[in-house]
C-alpha cells in the first residue's frame, strides 16, 4: 500500500533522510519513531506529496508521489505536526471549507462531514469556533480534516502531541478503530504508543533506519538479558559488591540506601539462575532479602539501547 525505496532528501548539503527503505501493508498500523530531527517529518512529508525527495521513490496505492502527485493526494490524509486549522471558523465551516478543498462533490459533503464527525466523536462541537475549542477537540478537527475523504491511507504526524491522558487515549483508540480500513503511518516520541497502536515499528535516527521490526519483536530483541529489581536488608556497598560478584550479573544499573536497605537494580544474564543464587548468598550472609522482582524490559529500554548503540557505532 505504501512503498518507499532508498528514499534520500537534502536540504541543501543537510542530509535529513538518508536511503530508507520501507513498507506498510494494507489495513496497518505503522509507527515511526525517531529522537527530535531525526527525519520522520521530512520523509512524511515527501510521502504526502508536499516536497519532491531528492533521490529514491515514493509509492502510494500504486502512485508515484512525484510522478502522479494529484492520485496521492486523493488518497491520503495527512495531519501534520500543527494542524492547518482556521481558527476563526466553526469546526462546521472548517470540515465544510476541507470538503470542497478535497474535491468532494457538493452532494456527497455533508455525508463525508457526517462520517468523519462521527469517527472523531466531534458532533456536539459542530457550531464552536475552532479556537475556543480545547487542545484535544483541535487534535480531532485536525484528524477529521485527515479522514474527510475517506482516504485509504492515514499519515499523522505525532497525533497524540500536547494531549492530556484521557484524550491521549481517545486519540490512540481512535487511531486504532481507523486501521483496517485505512492504512496508517504515525510519527510519535511516545514508547508506550507504539506498543498499544502500531502493528509494526520504524526507527530512525540521523535520517537512517536503525531498525524494523513489529513492537514485540522489538522488545524481544532485548530479552537474552533480564532485569532484576532486588530489596535486601544489608549495607549498600558490601550488598552490591557481593551482587556483582554473582554468576551472571553483569552489572549493577542502579544502586540506592534507605533506612539500612540497599536497593539495586541489576542486569543478568538469562543462562544462569541468578535469583537462586543471589538469595543464597544473601541468606548466607545473614542478610534479609525483602523483595525480588523482574522487570520487564519495555520498548522504552529497547530504544534507549538502540540510540546509544548506533552513536558508539558511528564514532
Ligand atoms: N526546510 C528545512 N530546511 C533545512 N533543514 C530542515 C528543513 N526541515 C527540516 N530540516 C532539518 O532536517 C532534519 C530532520 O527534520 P524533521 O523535521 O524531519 O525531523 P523530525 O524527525 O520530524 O523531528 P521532530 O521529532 O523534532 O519533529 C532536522 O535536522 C531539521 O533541522
Ligand atoms: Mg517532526
Amino acid at each position: 500500500m505504501i512503498e518507499i525505496r532508498n528514499l534520500t532528501k537534502r536540504y541543501g548539503s543537510f542530509l535529513a533522510v538518508d536511503d530508507i527503505t520501507f513498507e506498510v501493508e494494507k489495513g496497518k498500523i505503522l509507527g515511526f519513531l525517531g529522537p527530535n530531527g531525526a527525519g520522520k517529518t521530512t520523509t512524511m512529508r515527501i510521502v504526502t506529496g508536499f516536497m519532491p525527495p531528492t533521490k529514491g521513490t515514493a509509492v502510494v496505492s500504486g502512485f508515484d508521489v512525484v510522478d502522479n502527485p494529484l492520485d496521492v493526494k486523493r488518497r491520503i490524509g495527512y495531519m501534520p505536526e500543527t494542524p492547518p486549522l482556521y481558527v476563526d471558523m466553526t469546526v462546521e465551516e472548517y470540515l465544510n471549507f476541507a470538503a470542497r478543498l478535497k474535491q468532494i462533490p457538493a452532494k456527497e459533503v455533508k455525508g463525508a462531514m457526517e462520517l468523519a464527525c462521527e469517527k472523531v466523536d466531534l458532533n456536539n462541537v459542530l457550531s464552536k469556533v475552532i479556537k475556543a475549542l480545547s487542545k484535544g477537540y483541535k487534535q480531532r478537527v485536525g484528524l477529521a480534516q485527515a479522514i474527510i475523504h475517506d482516504p485509504e491511507v492515514l499519515i499523522l504526524d505525532e497525533p497524540t502531541i500536547g494531549l492530556d491522558p484521557i484524550q491521549i487515549r481517545e486519540v490512540r483508540e481512535l487511531i486504532r478503530s481507523l486501521a483496517g480500513e485505512h492504512t496508517i503511518i504515525l510519527s510519535t516520541h511516545i514508547l508506550p504508543e507504539v506498543d498499544m497502536i502500531c502493528d509494526e515499528v520504524v526507527i530512525i535516527q540521523n535520517g537512517k533506519i536503525i531498525a524494523k521490526d513489529t513492537p514485540d519483536g522489538l522488545s524481544k530483541s532485548m530479552k537474552g538479558a533480564e532485569r532484576l529489581t532486588v530489596v535486601v536488608e544489608g549495607p549498600t556497598e558490601e550488598v552490591s559488591s557481593v551482587a556483582s560478584a554473582t554468576e551472571g550479573v553483569n552489572s549493577i544499573l542502579e544502586s540506592t540506601a534507605e533506612n539500612g536497605h540497599c536497593s539495586l537494580v541489576l542486569e543478568c544474564d538469562f543462562k544462569f539462575h541468578v535469583r537462586k543464587s543471589l538469595s543464597n548468598v544473601f541468606s548466607k550472609k545473614g542478610w534479609s532479602l525483602l523483595e525480588m522482582k523482574v522487570k520487564e524490559s519495555t520498548l522504552e529500554d529497547v530504544f534507549i539501547h538502540m540510540m546509544s548503540s548506533s552513536e558508539e557505532e558511528e564514532v
